[in-house]
C-alpha cells in the first residue's frame, strides 16, 4: 500500500529545515508541506500554553493541507504540547516527534555522560532527562539551555566570530565538562554543528538528531503503509507566518537554493 499525501512538518522558523532536507535525502518520493512559525519565534522563551496555542493551530492547518503524517520538528513544541499535537491530529494521522526517538537510540549505546544544550522551554521541562532516565538510569545527563543560539542562526550569524563567542562561553561551561556525548537539543542548532565539532575538537560525539528522528518516520510510514509510490513526482511546499529580511537567504542556506516561501498567518 502507498500513500501519496505530504508528510507535514513544523518548526518555529528554519530550525526544522534540516530535518526537511533529511527526509528529501532518504524519502525522494516523498512530498513535504513545511510550517515555519516565524510569527512566533521563539518558542523557546514561551510559555507552555502559548507553544500549545501554536502548535496545535499549525497541527489544524497541516491536516487540512492533507497531510498524512506530521512531524513535528520543534524539540520546544514536542517537550511541551505533544499530547495536545496528538489529540488535533487524530488518530489517523501519526505524529513523530524529534526527542523520544533520540532518547531511545541513545539509551542502548555507549555513552555515560551526555550533555543536552536546548532552549528553556525544553531544558525546564527535563523532557530529555526523562525520557533518557526512564530508558537507562546509568547515563549521567547535563541540560543547558543557550538561548542565545536561535537568534544567531535565526539572523545567519553561523560561522563568525558571534557564533564563535556564543558557543565558547556556553560550552566551555564547567557543567559540561567530561561529556562523552552532545544532543543538539534545539532543531536549529543542527546548522551549528560544525562550529561544535570543532570547538570540542572532535573528541565529543554529536548525536546525529536528523538521520535518527528520520529513520523514524520511515518506520512509522513502512508499518502503516503511508510510504509515498517508488515513481511519485515529489512537491515541496514552505510556509512561514511572517516574512522577515534575511530569512529565505538562511532558508536556502539550510535546505538548498530552489526553495521558495510562502507567507501564511494563521489564525492563532
Ligand atoms: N527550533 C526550536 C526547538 O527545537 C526552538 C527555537 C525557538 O526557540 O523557537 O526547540
Amino acid at each position: 500500500m502507498n500513500d501519496n499525501r505530504p508528510i507535514g512538518v513544523f518548526d518555529s522558523g528554519v530550525g526544522g529545515l534540516m530535518f526537511a532536507k533529511e527526509i528529501k535525502r532518504l524519502l525522494p518520493t516523498e512530498s513535504l508541506i513545511y510550517f515555519g512559525d516565524t510569527q512566533n519565534l521563539p518558542y523557546g522563551e514561551k510559555s507552555k500554553e502559548e507553544i500549545t496555542q501554536f502548535s496545535v493551530s499549525i497541527t489544524h492547518f497541516l491536516k487540512e493541507n492533507n497531510c498524512k503524517a506530521i512531524l513535528v520538528a520543534c524539540n520546544s513544541a514536542t517537550a511541551n504540547s505533544l499530547k495536545e499535537i496528538r489529540e488535533a491530529a487524530g488518530k489517523d494521522i501519526p505524529v513523530i516527534d524529534v526527542i523520544s526517538p533520540v532518547a531511545e537510540k541513545v539509551s542502548f549505546e555507549l555513552r555515560e555522560k551526555i550533555g543536552i544544550i536546548a532552549t528553556k522551554a525544553t531544558v525546564n521541562s527535563s523532557a530529555y532527562k526523562k525520557a533518557i532516565r526512564r530508558r537507562n538510569k546509568h547515563i549521567h545527563v547535563v541540560e543547558m539551555a543557550t538561548p542565545l543560539l536561535v537568534p544567531v542562526i535565526e539572523e545567519g550569524f553561523t560561522n563568525s566570530i558571534i557564533s564563535k563567542a556564543v558557543l565558547e562561553t556556553y560550552l566551555l561551561n564547567k557543567k559540561l565538562e567530561g561529556i562523552d556525548s552532545i544532543i543538539l537539543g534545539c532543531t536549529h542548532y543542527t546548522h551549528l554543528e560544525k562550529e561544535i565539532n570543532q570547538l570540542f575538537e572532535g573528541k565529543v560525539d554529536i548525536v546525529n538528531s536528523p538521520l535518527i528522528v528520520v529513520n523514524q518516520v520511515i518506520y512509522q510510514l513502512a508499518k502503516e503503509g503511508k510510504l509515498a509510490s517508488k515513481d511519485a513526482n515529489p512537491q515541496y511546499t514552505f510556509f512561514i507566518s511572517v516574512n522577515t529580511d534575511n530569512i529565505i537567504k538562511v532558508a536556502k542556506k539550510f535546505f538548498g537554493k530552489d526553495i521558495q516561501l510562502i507567507e501564511k498567518s494563521l489564525d492563532y
